[in-house]
């Protein structure tokens, strides 16, 4: 049913090495997005972009930090060279650094704010702008998270930059509604990959799961019927919405 859902758009989906950017690039080319892999890391972005060619899948590997403003522009040139606009975003990268409050460095708040906020916010800026030139109108898709609701010790910093992202993403979202852009937020609870599996199957992480209402963790797979949904052009009047995808977890019920 999905297949087609999105064919003849162009999705560039940041992070795309690993974890949920991966597994998204899949899942937009398995909907028929032909899709752009941009990470720092080119070998794995290359083992991303492997299955999605075997399958019949068009993928198109990029180097970029998302840090760098000055790479942000070729990566685009190389992609639309290569595939045409970038009608759709995911602004999916990110990092997490903990530390307590009182003794995090200077360092780890430009990395984690400069990342997950400024990188995302650079790149949404130039797709923006290659669609407005293109007129093709299209979709972006930021990643908050469930921190950016909820407060959790020692990661202060990663919920402020993704309390920034959902604020970004409404803001975006009410000026580039007039050239047809849609920018709207998946905020996933904790789903388990290389950022977060340490602490999700260490005893804190399990006795954290049992704050969960549905009464565990999420699974890749359930991230996906909200990203097509925000990718395709079906939710044409969705916009500036910041979605919890958590199990209930951000509503904090307690017993
Ligand atoms: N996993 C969860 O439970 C969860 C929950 C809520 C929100 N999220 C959000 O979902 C996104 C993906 O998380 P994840 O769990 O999949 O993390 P992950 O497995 O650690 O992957 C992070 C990805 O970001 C890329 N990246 C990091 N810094 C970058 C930079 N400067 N420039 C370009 N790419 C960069 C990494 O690629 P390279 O190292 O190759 O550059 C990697 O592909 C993040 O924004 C995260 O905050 C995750």
């Amino acid at each position: 049913m999905l297949e087609g859902l999105l064919a003849g758009k162009v999705a560039l989906i940041t992070g795309a090495s690993a974890g949920l950017g991966k597994h998204f690039a899949s899942v937009l080319s398995g909907a028929g997005a032909r899709v752009v892999l941009a990470a720092r890391r080119l070998e794995k972005l290359e083992e991303t972009a492997e299955p999605i060619r075997k399958g019949g899948g068009q993928a198109f590997c990029v180097s970029l930090d998302v840090m760098e403003s000055e790479q942000i522009p070729p990566a685009f040139d190389a992609a639309e060279e290569v595939f045409g606009t970038v009608n759709i975003l995911i602004n999916n990268s990110g990092i997490v650094i903990a530390g307590k409050y009182p003794e995090i460095p200077e360092n780890d708040w430009d990395a984690i704010v400069g990342t997950n906020l400024k990188g995302a916010w650079m790149m949404a800026q130039e797709a923006a702008r290659r669609m407005i030139v293109a007129e093709t109108g299209g979709s972006i898709v930021n990643l908050a998270s469930i921190l950016a609701f909820r407060a959790q010790k020692a990661l202060s910093t990663y919920s402020i930059s993704k309390a920034a992202v959902a604020q970004m993403t409404r803001t975006m979202a009410a000026e580039l509604a007039a050239h047809d852009i849609r920018v709207n937020a998946m905020a996933p609870g904790y789903i388990a990959t290389d950022m977060n599996s340490d602490f999700l199957y260490s005893s804190r992480g399990q006795k954290m799961m049992a704050e969960v209402p549905l009464g565990r963790y999420g699974a890749l797979e359930e991230l996906d019927e909200c990203l097509l949904m925000l990718s395709g052009d079906r939710s044409k009047y969705l916009t500036g919405a910041v979605i919890p995808i958590d199990g209930g977890h951000a509503l904090s019920i307690r017993d």
